[in-house]
């Protein structure tokens, strides 16, 4: 595959903006724009808290495992990937086979500023203490090879960068 048709997948913590960077990077390149969590919410046909609520978090990683798989073998896509997606290795191995991936960082603070009414009670990992589950997660996150930090940077702003950084890999 040419690597100009590798998917472009954007993975990150709750927050850093992965779906709105997302769209605005296939916009730019014109390519088609997929959401993980909304190909989740179409399999199960429920939304992500009543996943999380009727069945638990192991029934959501396992279709999650699946939508992972699906995306994967999609060719020239910007993916958009629920934050916990490549924290599962083997779901971190299929993406990085898969595409050109990247990870967007955010300060605790810039991710609690975004992620206000509707955007963090459809998050049902945000209902508790999500610092730990952040600081969990840092090491998972750091075996990204690119990493963009979107703390004060505006949408158009990361996206220009992960274009950039794409264009040049
Ligand atoms: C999750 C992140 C969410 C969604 C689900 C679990 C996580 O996606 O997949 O609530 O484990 O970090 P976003 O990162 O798009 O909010």
């Amino acid at each position: 595959m040419a690597t100009n048709e590798r998917n472009i997948v954007l993975t990150g913590f709750m927050g850093t903006g992965k779906t709105t960077v997302g769209r605005l990077v296939a916009q730019q390149i014109g390519w088609q724009f997929v959401d993980s969590d909304d190909a989740i919410v179409e399999r199960a046909g429920l939304s992500i808290p009543e996943i999380f609520t009727q069945h638990g978090e192991e029934v959501f990683r396992q279709i999650e495992r699946e939508v992972c798989r699906s995306l994967a073998v999609q060719q020239a896509v910007v993916i958009a990937t629920g934050g916990g997606m490549l924290v599962d290795a083997v779901n971190r191995q299929i993406m990085l086979d898969s595409g050109f991936v990247v990870c967007l960082m955010a300060t605790p603070a810039a991710i609690e500023s975004r992620l206000t009414g509707a955007e963090a009670t459809n998050r049902p990992l945000l209902q508790h203490d999500w610092i730990a589950l952040f600081n969990s997660r840092q090491e998972a996150y750091n075996m990204i090879p690119h990493q963009v930090d979107t703390t004060d940077k505006s949408p158009d702003e990361v996206a220009q960068e992960i274009v950039n950084l794409w264009r040049n890999a």
